[in-house]
Protein backbone atom coordinates (compact mmCIF):
# COMPACT_ATOMS: atom_id res chain seq x y z
CA UNK A 1 0.00 0.00 0.00
CA UNK A 2 1.35 3.37 -0.45
CA UNK A 3 2.74 5.65 2.01
CA UNK A 4 0.25 8.15 2.96
CA UNK A 5 2.38 11.23 2.58
CA UNK A 6 3.15 10.72 -1.12
CA UNK A 7 1.61 10.71 -4.67
CA UNK A 8 -2.26 10.48 -4.55
CA UNK A 9 -2.81 10.53 -1.36
CA UNK A 10 -0.93 14.14 -0.54
CA UNK A 11 -3.20 16.75 0.79
CA UNK A 12 -6.33 15.18 -0.20
CA UNK A 13 -9.20 17.45 -0.26
CA UNK A 14 -11.78 17.42 2.95
CA UNK A 15 -14.45 15.52 2.56
CA UNK A 16 -14.44 13.93 6.44
CA UNK A 17 -13.52 11.03 5.04
CA UNK A 18 -10.03 10.10 3.26
CA UNK A 19 -10.59 6.88 1.56
CA UNK A 20 -14.00 8.71 0.14
CA UNK A 21 -11.26 11.62 -1.11
CA UNK A 22 -8.60 9.38 -2.49
CA UNK A 23 -11.34 7.41 -4.47
CA UNK A 24 -12.96 10.51 -5.82
CA UNK A 25 -9.43 11.95 -6.79
CA UNK A 26 -8.80 9.02 -8.49
CA UNK A 27 -11.69 8.51 -10.38
CA UNK A 28 -11.42 11.96 -12.06
CA UNK A 29 -7.60 11.58 -12.57
CA UNK A 30 -8.53 8.59 -14.09
CA UNK A 31 -9.96 10.64 -16.76
CA UNK A 32 -6.95 11.39 -18.01
CA UNK A 33 -6.20 8.03 -19.02
CA UNK A 34 -3.78 6.90 -16.61
CA UNK A 35 -3.59 3.42 -14.95
CA UNK A 36 -3.45 2.27 -11.76
CA UNK A 37 0.04 1.53 -12.14
CA UNK A 38 1.42 4.95 -13.42
CA UNK A 39 -0.58 6.66 -10.74
CA UNK A 40 1.22 4.58 -7.72
CA UNK A 41 4.47 6.59 -9.00
CA UNK A 42 6.43 9.38 -7.64
CA UNK A 43 4.89 12.01 -9.19
CA UNK A 44 6.39 15.35 -10.18
CA UNK A 45 4.99 18.22 -10.41
CA UNK A 46 5.89 20.79 -13.50
CA UNK A 47 5.60 24.21 -13.76
CA UNK A 48 4.13 25.15 -16.63
CA UNK A 49 4.77 29.29 -17.00
CA UNK A 50 4.50 29.23 -21.13
CA UNK A 51 1.88 32.43 -22.12
CA UNK A 52 1.60 34.16 -25.63
CA UNK A 53 3.22 37.15 -23.78
CA UNK A 54 6.14 35.40 -22.82
CA UNK A 55 9.16 35.45 -25.26
CA UNK A 56 11.68 33.97 -22.87
CA UNK A 57 9.65 31.36 -22.17
CA UNK A 58 8.76 30.56 -25.56
CA UNK A 59 10.39 27.37 -25.30
CA UNK A 60 8.37 25.86 -22.45
CA UNK A 61 6.85 24.15 -23.65
CA UNK A 62 9.48 21.90 -25.52
CA UNK A 63 11.70 21.69 -21.79
CA UNK A 64 8.24 20.36 -20.33
CA UNK A 65 8.02 17.57 -22.92
CA UNK A 66 12.06 16.87 -22.39
CA UNK A 67 11.53 16.99 -18.23
CA UNK A 68 8.36 15.04 -19.02
CA UNK A 69 10.45 12.09 -20.69
CA UNK A 70 13.25 12.55 -17.63
CA UNK A 71 10.72 11.81 -15.22
CA UNK A 72 8.67 8.71 -16.70
CA UNK A 73 12.40 7.36 -17.53
CA UNK A 74 13.53 7.16 -14.08
CA UNK A 75 10.24 5.69 -13.26
CA UNK A 76 7.93 9.02 -12.27
CA UNK A 77 4.67 10.17 -13.38
CA UNK A 78 5.31 13.89 -14.31
CA UNK A 79 2.24 16.24 -13.91
CA UNK A 80 2.55 19.95 -15.37
CA UNK A 81 0.06 22.48 -13.98
CA UNK A 82 0.11 26.27 -14.89
CA UNK A 83 1.66 29.09 -12.52
CA UNK A 84 0.86 32.69 -13.34
CA UNK A 85 4.18 33.96 -15.72
CA UNK A 86 5.45 37.34 -15.70
CA UNK A 87 7.76 39.39 -18.55
CA UNK A 88 9.63 42.07 -18.21
CA UNK A 89 7.50 44.42 -20.58
CA UNK A 90 4.28 42.86 -20.13
CA UNK A 91 3.62 43.22 -16.63
CA UNK A 92 1.73 46.76 -15.81
CA UNK A 93 2.79 48.53 -13.42
CA UNK A 94 6.06 46.37 -13.44
CA UNK A 95 6.64 42.48 -12.76
CA UNK A 96 8.18 42.87 -9.28
CA UNK A 97 4.50 44.44 -8.12
CA UNK A 98 3.54 40.85 -9.38
CA UNK A 99 6.80 38.49 -8.45
CA UNK A 100 5.05 37.84 -4.76
CA UNK A 101 1.77 37.06 -6.03
CA UNK A 102 3.87 34.36 -8.71
CA UNK A 103 5.21 33.27 -5.37
CA UNK A 104 2.10 33.13 -3.61
CA UNK A 105 0.51 30.96 -6.80
CA UNK A 106 3.65 28.85 -7.03
CA UNK A 107 3.72 27.86 -3.07
CA UNK A 108 -0.27 27.40 -3.18
CA UNK A 109 0.12 24.77 -5.85
CA UNK A 110 2.51 22.98 -4.68
CA UNK A 111 1.53 23.15 -1.50
CA UNK A 112 -2.59 21.78 -3.29
CA UNK A 113 -1.45 19.53 -5.44
CA UNK A 114 -0.46 15.89 -4.98
CA UNK A 115 3.09 16.27 -5.70
CA UNK A 116 6.06 14.28 -4.81
CA UNK A 117 8.59 16.56 -6.48
CA UNK A 118 8.87 19.58 -8.42
CA UNK A 119 10.51 20.99 -11.31
CA UNK A 120 10.46 24.66 -11.37
CA UNK A 121 10.58 26.25 -15.41
CA UNK A 122 11.15 29.86 -15.28
CA UNK A 123 13.68 32.61 -16.79
CA UNK A 124 12.18 35.98 -17.38
CA UNK A 125 13.68 38.09 -14.32
CA UNK A 126 11.53 38.16 -11.93
CA UNK A 127 10.06 34.34 -12.01
CA UNK A 128 12.89 32.43 -10.73
CA UNK A 129 12.90 34.07 -7.42
CA UNK A 130 8.80 33.84 -7.23
CA UNK A 131 9.25 30.22 -7.66
CA UNK A 132 12.26 29.51 -5.60
CA UNK A 133 10.68 31.91 -3.05
CA UNK A 134 7.05 29.37 -3.14
CA UNK A 135 9.16 26.55 -3.82
CA UNK A 136 11.24 27.62 -0.36
CA UNK A 137 8.09 27.99 1.75
CA UNK A 138 5.82 24.87 0.45
CA UNK A 139 9.72 22.92 1.29
CA UNK A 140 8.94 20.52 -0.85
CA UNK A 141 11.69 18.97 -3.14
CA UNK A 142 11.85 21.14 -6.01
CA UNK A 143 14.61 22.14 -8.33
CA UNK A 144 14.85 24.64 -10.94
CA UNK A 145 15.44 24.77 -14.85
CA UNK A 146 15.88 28.03 -16.44
CA UNK A 147 14.53 28.52 -20.05
CA UNK A 148 18.44 29.63 -21.01
CA UNK A 149 19.40 32.92 -22.42
CA UNK A 150 18.86 33.83 -26.35
CA UNK A 151 21.48 33.78 -28.71
CA UNK A 152 22.61 37.09 -29.81
CA UNK A 153 21.33 39.23 -33.36
CA UNK A 154 23.30 41.21 -35.30
CA UNK A 155 23.35 44.67 -37.00
CA UNK A 156 25.72 45.69 -39.75
CA UNK A 157 28.43 43.50 -38.66
CA UNK A 158 27.76 44.17 -35.05
CA UNK A 159 26.64 41.92 -32.61
CA UNK A 160 23.70 42.91 -30.76
CA UNK A 161 21.87 42.07 -27.08
CA UNK A 162 19.11 42.71 -25.36
CA UNK A 163 18.97 44.64 -23.39
CA UNK A 164 22.13 46.84 -23.31
CA UNK A 165 22.04 47.07 -26.53
CA UNK A 166 18.33 48.14 -26.31
CA UNK A 167 19.50 51.37 -24.14
CA UNK A 168 22.58 51.82 -25.88
CA UNK A 169 20.64 52.39 -29.61
CA UNK A 170 17.84 54.05 -28.10
CA UNK A 171 20.62 56.55 -26.32
CA UNK A 172 22.13 57.39 -29.96
CA UNK A 173 18.53 57.49 -31.32
CA UNK A 174 17.52 60.07 -28.66
CA UNK A 175 20.99 62.02 -29.52
CA UNK A 176 20.00 61.59 -33.35
CA UNK A 177 23.26 60.00 -34.05
CA UNK A 178 20.82 57.43 -35.89
CA UNK A 179 17.69 57.37 -37.62
CA UNK A 180 14.31 56.42 -37.36
CA UNK A 181 14.48 53.88 -40.31
CA UNK A 182 17.57 52.35 -38.11
CA UNK A 183 16.07 52.11 -35.08
CA UNK A 184 13.10 50.26 -36.45
CA UNK A 185 15.79 47.67 -38.07
CA UNK A 186 17.48 47.39 -34.71
CA UNK A 187 14.46 46.39 -33.03
CA UNK A 188 14.08 43.88 -35.38
CA UNK A 189 17.23 42.45 -34.28
CA UNK A 190 17.74 42.80 -30.64
CA UNK A 191 15.98 39.38 -29.49
CA UNK A 192 16.33 37.17 -32.36
CA UNK A 193 15.48 33.99 -30.47
CA UNK A 194 13.12 32.59 -27.81
CA UNK A 195 15.07 32.78 -24.37
CA UNK A 196 15.97 35.54 -21.85
CA UNK A 197 17.79 38.60 -22.08
CA UNK A 198 21.42 37.35 -22.81
CA UNK A 199 23.91 39.88 -21.56
CA UNK A 200 24.43 39.66 -17.41
CA UNK A 201 20.84 41.03 -16.91
CA UNK A 202 18.54 40.22 -14.18
CA UNK A 203 17.71 36.61 -16.05
CA UNK A 204 21.22 35.68 -16.45
CA UNK A 205 22.36 36.62 -13.18
CA UNK A 206 19.70 34.86 -10.95
CA UNK A 207 20.09 31.57 -13.43
CA UNK A 208 23.98 31.46 -12.44
CA UNK A 209 23.40 32.28 -8.44
CA UNK A 210 20.09 29.69 -8.67
CA UNK A 211 22.85 27.15 -9.77
CA UNK A 212 25.31 28.44 -7.20
CA UNK A 213 23.37 27.93 -4.87
CA UNK A 214 22.48 24.44 -5.47
CA UNK A 215 19.07 24.37 -7.07
CA UNK A 216 19.69 23.84 -10.25
CA UNK A 217 21.78 20.65 -12.15
CA UNK A 218 25.87 21.62 -12.66
CA UNK A 219 26.15 23.23 -16.11
CA UNK A 220 22.17 24.62 -16.34
CA UNK A 221 22.48 28.61 -16.38
CA UNK A 222 24.19 29.34 -19.88
CA UNK A 223 23.10 26.89 -22.22
CA UNK A 224 21.21 29.21 -24.70
CA UNK A 225 17.00 28.19 -25.11
CA UNK A 226 17.54 26.86 -28.59
CA UNK A 227 20.49 24.91 -28.03
CA UNK A 228 19.86 20.78 -27.55
CA UNK A 229 21.83 20.99 -24.69
CA UNK A 230 19.25 23.03 -22.96
CA UNK A 231 16.57 19.79 -23.79
CA UNK A 232 19.02 17.41 -22.76
CA UNK A 233 19.82 19.76 -19.14
CA UNK A 234 15.73 19.40 -18.79
CA UNK A 235 15.35 15.84 -19.19
CA UNK A 236 17.75 15.08 -16.66
CA UNK A 237 16.52 17.73 -14.39
CA UNK A 238 13.18 15.79 -14.13
CA UNK A 239 15.12 12.54 -14.04
CA UNK A 240 16.32 13.94 -10.91
CA UNK A 241 13.62 15.55 -9.30
CA UNK A 242 12.08 11.51 -9.30
CA UNK A 243 15.26 10.41 -7.47
CA UNK A 244 14.81 13.61 -5.07
CA UNK A 245 11.40 12.74 -4.42
CA UNK A 246 12.21 9.63 -2.79
CA UNK A 247 15.40 11.23 -1.01
CA UNK A 248 13.27 14.04 0.58
CA UNK A 249 15.92 16.43 -0.50
CA UNK A 250 13.55 19.63 0.42
CA UNK A 251 14.72 23.04 -0.44
CA UNK A 252 15.44 23.60 3.07
CA UNK A 253 18.40 21.23 2.69
CA UNK A 254 19.99 23.15 -0.18
CA UNK A 255 18.98 26.82 0.43
CA UNK A 256 20.97 27.18 3.42
CA UNK A 257 22.84 30.40 4.93
CA UNK A 258 26.55 28.74 3.01
CA UNK A 259 24.31 28.48 0.25
CA UNK A 260 23.01 31.99 -0.02
CA UNK A 261 27.08 33.23 0.73
CA UNK A 262 28.06 30.54 -2.11
CA UNK A 263 25.48 33.07 -4.78
CA UNK A 264 26.14 36.29 -3.33
CA UNK A 265 30.07 35.24 -4.33
CA UNK A 266 28.86 34.67 -7.69
CA UNK A 267 26.80 37.44 -7.81
CA UNK A 268 29.62 39.99 -7.94
CA UNK A 269 31.85 37.69 -9.14
CA UNK A 270 29.99 37.69 -12.67
CA UNK A 271 29.28 41.31 -12.62
CA UNK A 272 25.72 40.65 -11.83
CA UNK A 273 22.49 42.36 -11.53
CA UNK A 274 21.74 44.80 -8.46
CA UNK A 275 18.03 42.95 -8.54
CA UNK A 276 19.18 40.03 -7.98
CA UNK A 277 20.22 41.28 -4.16
CA UNK A 278 16.99 42.13 -3.97
CA UNK A 279 15.44 38.66 -5.13
CA UNK A 280 18.24 36.74 -3.11
CA UNK A 281 17.31 38.75 0.08
CA UNK A 282 13.54 37.75 -0.20
CA UNK A 283 14.41 34.06 -0.84
CA UNK A 284 16.57 33.59 2.14
CA UNK A 285 14.02 35.51 4.32
CA UNK A 286 11.16 32.59 3.69
CA UNK A 287 13.63 30.11 5.22
CA UNK A 288 14.17 32.89 8.28
CA UNK A 289 17.79 33.98 6.25
CA UNK A 290 18.62 37.80 6.92
CA UNK A 291 20.78 39.04 3.89
CA UNK A 292 23.29 41.92 5.58
CA UNK A 293 24.40 44.56 3.27
CA UNK A 294 27.29 45.90 4.79
CA UNK A 295 28.35 42.85 5.73
CA UNK A 296 27.75 41.84 1.10
CA UNK A 297 29.87 45.02 0.83
CA UNK A 298 32.28 43.42 2.84
CA UNK A 299 32.17 40.48 0.42
CA UNK A 300 32.06 42.36 -2.78
CA UNK A 301 35.17 44.43 -1.47
CA UNK A 302 37.52 40.63 -1.64
CA UNK A 303 35.63 39.47 -4.73
CA UNK A 304 36.77 40.30 -7.94
CA UNK A 305 34.71 40.60 -11.30
CA UNK A 306 36.18 38.05 -13.32
CA UNK A 307 33.05 37.74 -15.71
CA UNK A 308 33.69 40.14 -19.32
CA UNK A 309 30.37 40.32 -19.97
CA UNK A 310 27.74 42.72 -21.29
CA UNK A 311 26.71 45.55 -19.58
CA UNK A 312 30.33 45.28 -17.80
CA UNK A 313 32.44 43.95 -20.41
CA UNK A 314 32.07 42.58 -23.96
CA UNK A 315 30.49 39.04 -24.54
CA UNK A 316 27.07 37.17 -24.09
CA UNK A 317 25.85 34.82 -22.55
CA UNK A 318 26.57 32.21 -24.76
CA UNK A 319 30.16 33.10 -24.97
CA UNK A 320 30.21 31.97 -21.44
CA UNK A 321 28.48 28.93 -21.91
CA UNK A 322 31.03 27.97 -25.05
CA UNK A 323 34.16 28.63 -22.03
CA UNK A 324 32.29 26.28 -19.82
CA UNK A 325 29.73 27.89 -18.16
CA UNK A 326 29.26 28.85 -14.42
CA UNK A 327 32.07 26.00 -13.20
CA UNK A 328 35.09 28.39 -14.79
CA UNK A 329 33.91 30.96 -12.73
CA UNK A 330 33.76 28.26 -9.63
CA UNK A 331 36.51 27.14 -9.50
CA UNK A 332 38.30 30.49 -9.94
CA UNK A 333 36.84 31.59 -6.26
CA UNK A 334 36.70 28.51 -5.06
CA UNK A 335 38.55 29.38 -2.09
CA UNK A 336 35.61 32.15 -1.24
CA UNK A 337 33.40 29.09 -1.14
CA UNK A 338 31.65 26.74 0.70
CA UNK A 339 32.66 23.62 -0.68
CA UNK A 340 29.98 22.07 1.92
CA UNK A 341 26.75 23.45 0.65
CA UNK A 342 24.60 20.60 -0.48
CA UNK A 343 22.88 20.62 -4.03
CA UNK A 344 20.05 18.84 -5.87
CA UNK A 345 22.21 16.23 -7.06
CA UNK A 346 22.53 14.59 -3.56
CA UNK A 347 26.73 15.89 -3.48
CA UNK A 348 28.16 18.80 -2.58
CA UNK A 349 29.14 22.05 -4.26
CA UNK A 350 32.73 21.31 -4.11
CA UNK A 351 31.56 17.55 -5.20
CA UNK A 352 30.34 19.00 -8.49
CA UNK A 353 32.86 21.23 -9.50
CA UNK A 354 35.20 18.19 -9.24
CA UNK A 355 33.32 16.18 -11.42
CA UNK A 356 33.01 18.98 -14.36
CA UNK A 357 35.55 18.69 -17.15
CA UNK A 358 38.28 19.76 -16.97
CA UNK A 359 39.09 23.71 -17.92
CA UNK A 360 40.12 24.85 -21.32
CA UNK A 361 41.60 27.96 -22.85
CA UNK A 362 39.25 30.94 -23.22
CA UNK A 363 38.90 34.79 -22.38
CA UNK A 364 35.19 35.23 -21.22
CA UNK A 365 36.04 34.48 -17.72
CA UNK A 366 39.24 35.92 -15.89
CA UNK A 367 41.84 34.46 -13.90
CA UNK A 368 41.28 35.42 -10.24
CA UNK A 369 44.37 37.40 -10.21
CA UNK A 370 43.76 39.49 -13.20
CA UNK A 371 40.31 40.31 -12.64
CA UNK A 372 37.82 42.66 -15.40
CA UNK A 373 37.34 45.05 -12.07
CA UNK A 374 39.00 44.45 -8.67
CA UNK A 375 36.22 44.06 -6.37
CA UNK A 376 32.87 45.79 -5.20
CA UNK A 377 31.34 45.68 -8.12
CA UNK A 378 27.69 46.40 -6.56
CA UNK A 379 28.37 48.80 -3.48
CA UNK A 380 26.65 49.32 -0.47
CA UNK A 381 25.66 52.98 0.53
CA UNK A 382 24.76 54.58 3.53
CA UNK A 383 24.62 58.45 5.04
CA UNK A 384 21.80 60.95 5.44
CA UNK A 385 20.22 60.33 2.03
CA UNK A 386 19.98 56.38 2.91
CA UNK A 387 19.73 55.75 6.60
CA UNK A 388 19.07 51.87 5.74
CA UNK A 389 21.15 51.66 2.48
CA UNK A 390 21.45 52.17 -0.84
CA UNK A 391 23.29 50.43 -3.85
CA UNK A 392 25.02 51.79 -6.81
CA UNK A 393 26.88 48.94 -9.57
CA UNK A 394 30.17 50.82 -9.73
CA UNK A 395 31.55 48.29 -12.36
CA UNK A 396 29.07 49.47 -14.80
CA UNK A 397 29.87 53.46 -14.08
CA UNK A 398 31.73 55.95 -15.33
CA UNK A 399 34.78 55.95 -12.93
CA UNK A 400 35.11 59.51 -12.67
CA UNK A 401 31.58 59.88 -11.19
CA UNK A 402 32.21 57.86 -8.65
CA UNK A 403 33.54 60.63 -6.52
CA UNK A 404 31.18 63.70 -6.90
CA UNK A 405 29.75 66.39 -5.35
CA UNK A 406 26.54 68.01 -7.26
CA UNK A 407 23.69 70.01 -7.79
CA UNK A 408 20.28 68.41 -7.57
CA UNK A 409 17.63 68.12 -10.09
CA UNK A 410 14.44 67.19 -8.45
CA UNK A 411 11.44 65.02 -10.06
CA UNK A 412 8.75 64.08 -7.90
CA UNK A 413 7.27 60.91 -9.77
CA UNK A 414 7.91 59.03 -12.50
CA UNK A 415 5.04 60.97 -14.50
CA UNK A 416 7.09 63.95 -13.52
CA UNK A 417 9.92 62.62 -15.22
CA UNK A 418 8.25 61.77 -18.07
CA UNK A 419 6.83 65.45 -18.22
CA UNK A 420 10.14 67.35 -17.96
CA UNK A 421 13.01 65.36 -18.66
CA UNK A 422 13.62 66.42 -22.40
CA UNK A 423 12.21 69.76 -21.65
CA UNK A 424 14.70 72.09 -23.52
CA UNK A 425 13.97 74.15 -20.74
CA UNK A 426 14.85 72.25 -18.23
CA UNK A 427 17.59 73.64 -15.92
CA UNK A 428 20.18 71.20 -15.99
CA UNK A 429 23.88 70.71 -16.58
CA UNK A 430 26.24 67.84 -17.03
CA UNK A 431 27.67 67.74 -13.51
CA UNK A 432 23.85 68.28 -11.99
CA UNK A 433 22.69 65.01 -10.06
CA UNK A 434 19.31 63.51 -11.14
CA UNK A 435 17.11 62.74 -8.27
CA UNK A 436 13.72 60.83 -8.90
CA UNK A 437 11.17 61.06 -5.80
CA UNK A 438 8.87 58.24 -5.19
CA UNK A 439 9.37 55.04 -7.64
CA UNK A 440 10.01 52.57 -4.72
CA UNK A 441 8.28 49.64 -3.57
CA UNK A 442 5.13 51.23 -2.31
CA UNK A 443 5.84 54.81 -4.55
CA UNK A 444 5.45 53.58 -8.01
CA UNK A 445 4.33 51.06 -6.55
CA UNK A 446 6.24 47.77 -7.05
CA UNK A 447 9.93 49.76 -7.50
CA UNK A 448 10.17 49.62 -11.15
CA UNK A 449 13.33 49.42 -12.94
CA UNK A 450 13.40 53.14 -13.55
CA UNK A 451 16.41 54.22 -11.47
CA UNK A 452 18.14 54.94 -15.09
CA UNK A 453 16.88 58.38 -15.26
CA UNK A 454 17.38 59.10 -19.03
CA UNK A 455 20.37 61.78 -19.51
CA UNK A 456 18.26 64.87 -21.03
CA UNK A 457 17.83 65.48 -24.50
CA UNK A 458 19.66 68.96 -24.55
CA UNK A 459 22.96 67.08 -22.88
CA UNK A 460 22.27 63.70 -24.44
CA UNK A 461 22.71 65.82 -28.10
CA UNK A 462 25.89 67.15 -26.53
CA UNK A 463 27.19 64.20 -26.14
CA UNK A 464 26.80 63.11 -22.44
CA UNK A 465 26.82 59.62 -21.67
CA UNK A 466 26.41 59.32 -17.88
CA UNK A 467 25.10 61.34 -14.80
CA UNK A 468 24.64 60.43 -11.29
CA UNK A 469 21.43 59.40 -11.14
CA UNK A 470 19.57 58.55 -7.41
CA UNK A 471 16.42 57.33 -6.61
CA UNK A 472 14.29 54.57 -4.73
CA UNK A 473 13.54 52.38 -7.70
CA UNK A 474 15.49 49.71 -8.85
CA UNK A 475 17.35 49.53 -12.48
CA UNK A 476 17.37 46.28 -15.11
CA UNK A 477 20.62 44.44 -14.90
CA UNK A 478 21.89 45.18 -18.34
CA UNK A 479 22.05 49.23 -17.85
CA UNK A 480 25.15 50.94 -17.26
CA UNK A 481 25.96 54.36 -15.77
CA UNK A 482 26.10 56.03 -12.13
CA UNK A 483 23.14 54.74 -10.82
CA UNK A 484 22.02 54.94 -7.19
CA UNK A 485 19.25 52.58 -6.45
CA UNK A 486 17.25 51.19 -3.41
CA UNK A 487 17.25 53.91 -1.37
CA UNK A 488 16.02 53.55 1.70
CA UNK A 489 13.60 53.95 3.23
CA UNK A 490 11.89 54.92 0.55
CA UNK A 491 10.33 58.76 -0.28
CA UNK A 492 6.77 57.75 -0.51
CA UNK A 493 7.36 56.82 3.20
CA UNK A 494 9.06 59.82 4.20
CA UNK A 495 12.56 59.12 3.65
CA UNK A 496 15.54 61.46 3.36
CA UNK A 497 15.02 61.30 -0.39
CA UNK A 498 11.66 63.03 -0.09
CA UNK A 499 12.78 66.23 1.26
CA UNK A 500 15.69 66.58 -1.60
CA UNK A 501 15.11 69.60 -3.49
CA UNK A 502 16.03 71.25 -6.66
CA UNK A 503 19.39 73.08 -6.17
CA UNK A 504 20.32 70.84 -2.23
CA UNK A 505 23.81 69.67 -2.59
CA UNK A 506 24.54 65.65 -2.92
CA UNK A 507 28.24 64.30 -1.91
CA UNK A 508 28.36 60.88 -3.50
CA UNK A 509 31.06 59.08 -2.23
CA UNK A 510 31.69 55.51 -3.29
CA UNK A 511 35.20 54.77 -1.89
CA UNK A 512 33.83 55.74 1.29
CA UNK A 513 30.62 54.21 0.72
CA UNK A 514 28.88 57.71 1.67
CA UNK A 515 25.97 59.55 0.08
CA UNK A 516 24.80 62.97 1.68
CA UNK A 517 22.71 65.60 1.10
CA UNK A 518 24.31 68.52 2.19
CA UNK A 519 21.12 70.44 3.69
CA UNK A 520 21.20 70.91 7.86
CA UNK A 521 19.38 68.67 10.26
CA UNK A 522 17.42 71.64 11.22
CA UNK A 523 15.90 72.16 7.43
CA UNK A 524 15.34 68.75 6.95
CA UNK A 525 13.22 68.48 10.08
CA UNK A 526 11.47 71.81 9.12
CA UNK A 527 10.93 70.02 5.39
CA UNK A 528 10.17 67.06 7.11
CA UNK A 529 6.90 69.19 9.14
CA UNK A 530 6.11 70.18 5.69
CA UNK A 531 6.00 66.94 4.05
CA UNK A 532 3.13 65.15 2.65
CA UNK A 533 2.24 61.27 1.54
CA UNK A 534 1.79 60.71 -2.01
CA UNK A 535 -1.85 60.86 -3.16
CA UNK A 536 -3.09 57.91 -3.48
CA UNK A 537 -4.40 56.52 -7.03
CA UNK A 538 -7.74 55.05 -7.26
CA UNK A 539 -7.09 51.65 -7.03
CA UNK A 540 -5.25 51.66 -4.13
CA UNK A 541 -8.18 50.60 -1.79
CA UNK A 542 -8.69 47.16 -3.05
CA UNK A 543 -7.62 43.81 -4.45
CA UNK A 544 -4.05 42.80 -4.97
CA UNK A 545 -3.19 46.56 -5.05
CA UNK A 546 -3.96 47.19 -0.96
CA UNK A 547 -2.95 43.88 -0.56
CA UNK A 548 0.95 44.73 -1.67
CA UNK A 549 0.79 48.33 -0.73
CA UNK A 550 0.10 46.95 2.57
CA UNK A 551 2.30 44.25 3.29
CA UNK A 552 5.35 45.08 0.86
CA UNK A 553 8.41 45.56 2.89
CA UNK A 554 11.23 47.86 1.74
CA UNK A 555 14.31 46.62 -0.66
CA UNK A 556 16.42 45.89 2.33
CA UNK A 557 14.13 43.01 3.52
CA UNK A 558 13.57 42.16 -0.09
CA UNK A 559 10.23 43.39 -0.73
CA UNK A 560 9.03 40.47 0.11
CA UNK A 561 5.10 40.79 1.94
CA UNK A 562 5.53 41.01 5.45
CA UNK A 563 3.23 37.94 6.50
CA UNK A 564 5.12 35.76 3.52
CA UNK A 565 8.88 35.61 5.77
CA UNK A 566 9.27 33.96 9.09
CA UNK A 567 11.04 36.08 11.42
CA UNK A 568 14.92 36.10 10.76
CA UNK A 569 17.18 34.29 12.49
CA UNK A 570 20.10 33.72 10.61
CA UNK A 571 22.50 36.37 9.17
CA UNK A 572 24.04 36.02 5.43
CA UNK A 573 27.08 35.43 5.64
CA UNK A 574 27.71 33.82 8.93
CA UNK A 575 31.52 32.49 8.00
CA UNK A 576 34.12 35.91 7.94
CA UNK A 577 37.49 34.55 5.81
FE1 LIG B 1 12.77 38.33 -20.05
FE2 LIG B 1 14.90 40.09 -20.30
S1 LIG B 1 12.80 40.41 -20.77
S2 LIG B 1 14.82 38.10 -19.45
Amino acid sequence: MASPKRGMRKGLTAYGDEEFSLFLRKAFVKAMGYTDDALDRPIVGITNTFSGFNACHRNVPELIEAVKRGVMLAGGLPVEFPVITLHESFAYPTSMYLRNLMSIDTEEMIKGQPVDSVVLIGGCDKTVPALLMGAASANVPAIMLVTGPMITGDHKGERLGACTDCRRFWGKFRAGEISEQEIGEINNKLAPSAGTCMVMGTASTMALVTEAMGMMLPGGACTPAVMADRLRHAEASGARAVAMAKEKLTPDKIMTPEAFENALRVLLAVGGSTNAIVHLTAMAGRLGIQIDLDTFDKMGRETPVLVDLKPTGQHYMEDLEKAGGLVVVLREIRKLLNLDALTVTGDTLGENIKAAAPAWKQDVVRPFNDPIFKGGSIAVLRGNLAPEGAIIKQAAATPKLMQHTGRAVVFESLEDLANRIDDPKLDVKEDDILVMQNAGPKGAPGMPEAGYLPIPKKLAQKGVKDMIRISDARMSGTAFGAIVLHVTPEAALGGPLALVKTGDKIKLDVPARKIELLVSDEELEARRKLWKKPRAHKDDSRGYRKLFLNEVTQADRGCDFEFLAPPLTVKVPRVTR
